[in-house]
Order: C-alpha cells, then sequence, then structure tokens
C-alpha cells in the first residue's frame, strides 16, 4: 500500500511530533525573523519527517547542561538525545578531541589504534559480563544490528522476541525489533521471526490493569516465558533493562525469570543500553540494578562524550565465534577520534563519580515531582532512576489516559522559560539532564516546570 492510500493514523511515539499546534504558537512568538528563515532553509534542503525536519529553532551553541539558540536564547538541556552524561563541550573530552584529531584523525580498517585498543580495555573491565569481548559501530542502530548478527551466528536461529512500544533504532532490522507504530506503519516487510511481546509497564499493566505488580505472580514474565517455549528457537530476547523514554522498570525479579528463562531454551539476552548506559541511571550499565547479566549489551549515544557518534557491543566470554565473517565493517569502526573522545568520557564519568551524583540528584527530583503530584492531580505517575525521570501525565488517575494536549502545552511553556525536555508516548514528561548538571541548575528546571504544571488549564 502506498501512503497516499494508507493514511497513517497519529501514533504517539519515541518523541514528540513536529506538528503541534503549540509548536507553531510557540515559533510565532519567540523566532525572529532571520531564524525563521534559517527554519525555512532547512526544510528546503532536508527531507522532512515527523520527528525533526521542520525544527523548532536553530541552535549555535552549547556548554555545560545548556544550548544556546542563534537569537541567544538558552535552554536548560533536559533531553539531550542521551548523548549528554558528561554535559557539553567537557573540557576533558574536547581536549582529548582536539590532541587526538592533531595526531590521527582516521584509521583505516585493517589497521588499529591506541584510543580504540585504550577504550576497548576499559569497557571490559567495567562490564559486568566475564570475559568481555567488543566491537564498536558509529551509531546505536548499527549496534543493535550487530548483536542480531551475532546471536544468529551464536545459536544457529533467527528469531527474536522484543517489546511492543520498543525503539531500538531506525534501520529496517531495528524497526522490525521495535514496537512503534511510527517507524512500522507502511513501510513494507520487516525482518522475519521478529516476535513481540507487551512491555512489563507496572504503571499500565496490561494484564492487572488496577492491580499492582505484588498481586498478580509476574503476568509479563509468564507472557515472555510462554512465547519461548512455544516458539522453541528463539535467537535472543532484545530489550531495554529500562525503557528509556517512558522512564519505565519492570517489576523487581522480571529480569531474572527473563533470563532464567533464555537459559532453558538456549536463547541469548541482549540488553539494549544506548540510552540508558555509562551512569545515567545511578549505576554504570542500567541491567546492574536488576543483577542480571545480559550475554550482549549494547551501549551508544553518551558513549561517545557527546560529540562523537560511537556505539558497542559488549559480548561476554564464550561469544567471539565468528572471526571468519562480518559483525560490523563500519567504515569508522575504530575512529581513533570517537574513541579518545569516549576514554576521556568514561573517565569523566568514573573520575567525578556521576553515578552516585545520578543517584543522589535524581532522588531529590523524583521527590519534588511527587510533592508537586500532590497538588497536580495530571501527574498520574512520577518514575525515575538516577538522572533519568519522568512524569506521566493523564487525564485522570483512574483511567490514566495521557494527557496529549496538557502536556504539549506544558513542553512550550518550559521552553519559553528556558527548559528543553522531551515528550514520549504522548503525555510523559522524560527529563535526563546531563549528570554534570548543578544543583541550582536542577532546581531551577524543576521550578520551571512546576510552574508550568501549575499554571496549565486543565481542559
Ligand atoms: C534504545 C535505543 N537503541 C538504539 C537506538 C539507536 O541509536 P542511534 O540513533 O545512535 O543509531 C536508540 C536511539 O534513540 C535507542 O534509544
Amino acid at each position: 500500500m502506498t501512503p497516499a492510500s494508507s493514511p497513517l493514523r497519529p501514533c504517539p511515539s519515541e518523541g514528540e511530533s513536529n506538528q503541534s499546534p503549540s509548536r507553531r504558537h510557540w515559533q510565532s512568538r519567540h523566532l525572529d525573523a532571520a531564524t525563521r528563515l534559517l527554519l525555512q532553509r532547512d526544510e528546503e534542503v532536508f527531507l522532512r519527517q515527523s520527528l525533526s525536519t521542520p525544527c523548532i529553532d536553530v541552535l549555535a551553541g552549547a556548554a555545560g547542561s545548556s544550548l544556546a539558540d542563534v537569537e541567544g536564547r538558552t535552554f536548560l538541556d533536559f533531553h539531550g538525545n542521551s548523548a549528554h552524561q558528561v554535559g557539553y563541550g567537557h573540557p576533558r573530552v574536547v581536549e582529548a578531541v582536539v590532541a587526538q584529531l592533531q595526531r590521527l584523525p582516521f584509521c583505516p580498517r585493517r589497521y588499529t589504534n591506541l584510543p580504540a585498543i585504550e577504550l576497548g580495555e576499559r569497557l571490559a573491565a567495567l562490564s559486568p559480563m566475564a570475559g568481555t569481548k567488543i566491537l564498536f559501530s558509529p551509531g546505536g542502530t548499527g549496534a543493535v544490528g550487530m548483536a542480531l548478527k551475532l546471536a544468529r551466528m551464536a545459536t544457529g536461529r533467527f528469531k527474536t522476541i522484543s517489546m511492543w512500544g520498543s525503539f531500538h533504532g531506525a534501520s529496517l532490522d531495528a524497526i522490525s525489533l521495535g514496537g512503534e507504530a511510527l517507524f512500522r506503519q507502511n513501510i513494507g516487510p520487516l525482518l522475519p521471526g521478529t516476535e513481540h511481546v507487551p512491555p512489563a509497564d507496572p504503571y499500565r499493566c496490561l494484564w492487572n490493569p488496577g492491580g499492582n505488580c505484588n498481586d498478580c505472580d509476574g503476568r509479563c514474565a509468564r507472557y515472555l516465558e510462554y512465547v519461548l517455549d512455544q516458539e522453541g528457537d528463539i535467537a535472543a530476547v532484545v530489550a531495554e533493562p529500562l525503557r528509556c523514554t517512558s522512564v519505565t522498570a519492570a517489576p523487581p525479579g522480571y529480569w531474572a525469570r527473563v533470563r532464567r528463562a533464555c537459559d532453558r531454551h538456549g536463547t541469548l539476552l541482549v540488553f539494549d543500553e544506548t540510552a540508558v548506559c555509562l551512569g545515567r541511571t545511578g549505576t554504570m550499565f542500567a541491567c546492574q540494578q536488576e543483577g542480571v547479566e545480559p550475554d550482549i549489551l549494547v551501549l551508544g549515544k553518551g558513549l561517545g562524550g557527546g560529540i562523537f557518534p560511537l556505539a558497542a557491543i559488549l559480548a561476554r566470554g564464550g561469544l567471539d565465534i565468528a572471526p571468519d565473517r562480518a559483525l560490523g565493517h563500519y567504515t569508522h569502526e575504530k575512529s581513533p577520534v570517537a574513541c579518545a573522545a569516549a576514554l576521556a568520557a568514561v573517565e569523566v564519568i568514573v573520575e567525578e563519580g556521576l553515578c552516585s551524583r545520578a543517584d543522589v540528584l535524581g532522588e531529590h527530583a523524583v521527590a519534588f515531582l511527587r510533592r508537586l503530584a500532590e497538588r497536580v492531580p495530571h501527574i498520574g505517575d512520577v518514575r525515575g532512576r538516577g538522572l533519568l525521570f519522568a512524569a506521566d501525565l493523564v487525564i485522570d488517575r483512574v483511567g490514566k489516559e495521557p494527557a496529549v494536549d496538557l502536556a504539549d502545552r506544558v513542553l512550550y511553556h518550559c521552553l519559553a522559560a528556558g527548559l528543553s525536555f522531551k515528550v514520549s508516548h504522548g503525555g510523559v514528561l522524560t527529563l535526563s539532564p546531563p549528570l554534570t548538571i548543578g544543583e541550582s541548575e536542577l532546581d531551577r528546571a524543576l521550578g520551571i516546570l512546576a510552574e508550568a504544571l501549575i499554571d496549565q488549564p486543565t481542559s
């Protein structure tokens, strides 16, 4: 079916649509003619697509926790595409990049280089899995593709189980794993054998809507086990251990149960931590809070220090099984500059204690939002892990239907006051500041958010 004969239904997804009337209103009130002209040139030259072009504004600078647009307006960046764990332009990362650029800017694939080796060794030492071996790629989507290939080669099987509503990148293999209609609708046949199950979601549980996880005996895990049993030949279960955009954590014990089920079936467990790795959730890797080791761990985004595109797969010992095949083969596989940036970023995260900082500041933010929820009935739920936290806006707390219009208004109100964040899945305000953010910046952002939520008309 062509897109013309099958109009897309609006589908809340990952991020907010660029079609919102609030966006146009915000632009008409805040942007001058020169900025509007740049946006027009951008739209004329770039293919339009739902979550970017036409864009909202034109940036000219970024430093620490803030973005600056071409008119000098600044935004505390609680979005950052989850790539800014160490903030923007961290001096140690910039210094490492500049030095490496002057020394060895590129490494053709038949060679290796010191930053790549050192980064590999550093990540292997930090990895939760014994005997970890590593492969880099220029982006998370490619790393997910490598994980899929490795799982196929290691098991001799091709089927996967992943989650409805998930996102694992934008290529055809990644959208086949992913579960968001925005990426899957009207695009033609997807990868065969990509089975989906509903995600474990304690707030909007499919099996036990009015109840809680204590009175249900893990039906979400049982469903996944059931599909594993029925198929019998699943190569891998692929999931984020913590759903980044909705900040949804599975109930306690879920991943341990999935791990045991994978082991029974000879299925690999792949955790995609592209968006939640490297201290974001208060530990170096999000899966460490689940006490569950995957077979393959995917890292990305912040790995490049908020500067370079870089992602990786970490594979447990025993998975170095394809010396005669090609798993990645990316031109920029061992980019010395990207690896130097990553090495510096990882050192900053470790040496500046950013994991525990995320933990402490995250608790403060969640406590603030919980107090705010006592005054704002449209906050249905507050969730957080480290410096990744969310307020789930609902029309009412019983029906839990996403308050899409309200979320949209709150976003543009906050942008006008200098705070940027993401709206996901219609009504979830997803907040992820740099882990280096100052306490006063965090409090300023929380104040802006509170004011926006209290000020909004509720209908
Ligand atoms: C969980 C997850 N996996 C994979 C990707 C794809 O990463 P990239 O955009 O670097 O290809 C993303 C990007 O948002 C992601 O959130």
